[in-house]
């Protein structure tokens, strides 16, 4: 039959057949032959069906620091996403393709916990040392609430975004950061991570330091003293009288002066027989700066001197 067939050829058509013979060998080698991975060691698995026509950045992880080939412990797809077999080789009378073994989609994705556990067999300790008993940990935020790490660019990395990210669940911290008196968090001077660590602490409220004070004192140094006169609140906790994420008071502070200090000081009790003192609004305490018109050192004071100006915050 084949000679036959061979036989019946003239030779323009039996020149153009022996060329798709050609065309089709070599077609078979190249299917032999490895795929090359795109974006990290061994993606071949995955990148036939994902990568360069996607609309999600799958490839841009290469650009990451998951993506240094040259690093033993840097991940590959599975790593992360797990084995994965019934989804590369969608078993036969099944519909639709089954999940990849470890889904991080935020709609009917993997277990929270078995989603950060996967992050964490590689990123156990050093920050997360306490992330087991953090508030973010027990309530179900996973590392990917926050971290992108297909994206070449990590917002919450990025002193100038990271607020953004955050503030999708703390909607009360945007709404103080846009009060009149702030931190310099909009103009990326600083950011939420200078004060909390998002991984969980030692300390309370995920703070980057055991307690309030300790963690004001990382910029505020001088406020730590050591005064010969100190003010009991501010010793125990500065946010007692501020608050850190905003507010509509000058100096972050929570009311303003009167009000602030009568929380604690009688308003009919000051010493010294000052009449106006008593939280009538036109008397001195109550216009502009009200007690820090002479109290000015609030924080403490440091002249060893046991005289009232000393004692009473006043220089
Ligand atoms: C034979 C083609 C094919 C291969 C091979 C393949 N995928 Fe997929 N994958 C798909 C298709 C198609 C979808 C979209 C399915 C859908 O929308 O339901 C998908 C969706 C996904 C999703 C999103 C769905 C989710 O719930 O998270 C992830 C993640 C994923 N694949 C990862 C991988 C990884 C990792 C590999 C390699 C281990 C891989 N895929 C290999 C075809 C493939
Ligand atoms: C370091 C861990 C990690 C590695 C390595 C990794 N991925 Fe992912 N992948 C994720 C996470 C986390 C998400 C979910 C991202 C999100 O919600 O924005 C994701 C999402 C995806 C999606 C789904 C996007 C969608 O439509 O929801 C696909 C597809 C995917 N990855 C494929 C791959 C492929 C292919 C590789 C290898 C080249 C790979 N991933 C490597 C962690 C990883
Ligand atoms: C197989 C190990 C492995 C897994 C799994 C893994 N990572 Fe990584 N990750 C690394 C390595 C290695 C680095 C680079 C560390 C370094 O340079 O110190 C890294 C770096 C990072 C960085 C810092 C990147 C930078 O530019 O500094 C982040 C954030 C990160 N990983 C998050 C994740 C998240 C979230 C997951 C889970 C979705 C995850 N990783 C899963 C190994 C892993
Ligand atoms: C609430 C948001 C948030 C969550 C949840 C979160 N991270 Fe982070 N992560 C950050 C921020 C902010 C930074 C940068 C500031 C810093 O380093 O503390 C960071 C930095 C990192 C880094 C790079 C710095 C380092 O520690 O080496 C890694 C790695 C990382 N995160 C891994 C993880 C893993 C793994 C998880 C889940 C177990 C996770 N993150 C959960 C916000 C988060
Ligand atoms: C996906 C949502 C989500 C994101 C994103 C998120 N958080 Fe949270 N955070 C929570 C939840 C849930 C709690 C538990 C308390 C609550 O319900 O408010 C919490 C609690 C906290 C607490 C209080 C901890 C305690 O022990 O009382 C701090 C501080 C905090 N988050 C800081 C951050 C910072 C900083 C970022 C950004 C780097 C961030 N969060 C991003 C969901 C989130
Ligand atoms: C200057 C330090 C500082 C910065 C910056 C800071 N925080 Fe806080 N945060 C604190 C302190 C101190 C507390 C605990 C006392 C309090 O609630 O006032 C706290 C408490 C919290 C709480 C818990 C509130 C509650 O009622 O339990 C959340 C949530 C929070 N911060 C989120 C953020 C976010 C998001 C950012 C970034 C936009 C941020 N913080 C920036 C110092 C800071
Ligand atoms: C990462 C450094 C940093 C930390 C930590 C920090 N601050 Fe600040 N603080 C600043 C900077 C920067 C300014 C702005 C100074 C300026 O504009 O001159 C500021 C300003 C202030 C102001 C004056 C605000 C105004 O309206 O002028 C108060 C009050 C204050 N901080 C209180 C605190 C308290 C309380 C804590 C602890 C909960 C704290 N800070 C932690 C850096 C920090
Ligand atoms: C008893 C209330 C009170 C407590 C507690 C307190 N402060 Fe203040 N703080 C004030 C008042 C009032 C002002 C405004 C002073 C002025 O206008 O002269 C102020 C101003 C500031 C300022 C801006 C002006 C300046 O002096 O630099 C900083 C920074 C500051 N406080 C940091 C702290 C830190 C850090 C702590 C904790 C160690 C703390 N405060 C505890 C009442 C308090
Ligand atoms: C949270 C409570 C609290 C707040 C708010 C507070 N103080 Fe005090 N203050 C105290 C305590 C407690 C002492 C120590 C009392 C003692 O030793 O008898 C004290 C001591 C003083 C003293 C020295 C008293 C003496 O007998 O030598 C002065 C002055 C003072 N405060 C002024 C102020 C001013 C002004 C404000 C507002 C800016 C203020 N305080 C806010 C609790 C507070
Ligand atoms: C006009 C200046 C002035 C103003 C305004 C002022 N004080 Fe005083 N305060 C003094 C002087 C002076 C003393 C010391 C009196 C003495 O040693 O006999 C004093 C003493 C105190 C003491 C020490 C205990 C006592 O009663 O002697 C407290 C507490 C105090 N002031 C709180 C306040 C509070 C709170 C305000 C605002 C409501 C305020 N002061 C406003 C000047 C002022």
């Amino acid at each position: 039959m084949n000679k036959t067939f061979l036989i019946l050829m003239r030779s323009v058509t039996a020149a153009l057949c022996l060329f798709a013979m050609a065309q089709s060998a070599l077609a078979q080698d190249a299917a032999k032959a490895p795929r090359k991975d795109l974006a990290l060691k061994g993606d071949a698995v995955c990148t036939r069906c994902h990568g360069v026509d996607e609309e999600y950045p799958v490839l841009a992880i290469g650009q990451t620091k998951h993506g240094t080939v040259a690093d033993k412990r840097t991940p590959t797809c599975i790593s992360c996403h797990g084995a994965s077999e019934t989804h590369i080789n969608r078993p036969a009378g099944v519909s639709e393709r089954p999940k990849p073994t470890i889904s991080f989609n935020k709609k009917g994705g993997t277990q929270p916990e078995e989603q950060n556990q996967t992050c964490l067999t590689c990123h156990q300790g050093g920050k997360r040392t306490h992330w087991q008993t953090s508030l973010h940990a027990t309530r179900d935020t996973t590392c990917v609430a926050c971290h992108q790490v297909h994206a070449a660019h990590d917002k919450v990395r990025d002193k100038r975004d990271q607020a953004q990210v955050c503030y999708t669940c703390h909607k009360e911290q945007r709404a103080q950061s846009q009060r009149p008196s702030r931190h310099p968090i909009p103009e990326g001077k600083m950011t939420c991570s200078d004060c909390h660590n998002p991984h969980g602490s030692a300390g309370p409220k995920n703070l980057v330091r055991d307690n309030v004070n300790d963690t004001c004192y990382t910029c505020h140094m001088e406020k730590r003293g050591p005064f010969v006169r100190t003010h009991q609140p501010v010793q125990e906790d500065c946010s007692i009288c501020h608050n850190p994420h905003g507010t509509t008071t000058p100096n972050l502070l929570k009311t303003r002066s009167p009000f602030l200090c009568q929380q604690c000081h009688e308003p009919t009790s000051h010493r010294g027989n000052f009449g106006s003192l008593t939280g009538n609004s036109t008397s001195a305490n109550a216009a502009a700066r009200g007690c820090l018109n002479c109290h000015t050192q609030i924080h403490g004071t440091n002249n060893p001197a046991n005289i009232s100006n000393e004692r009473t915050f006043r220089r």
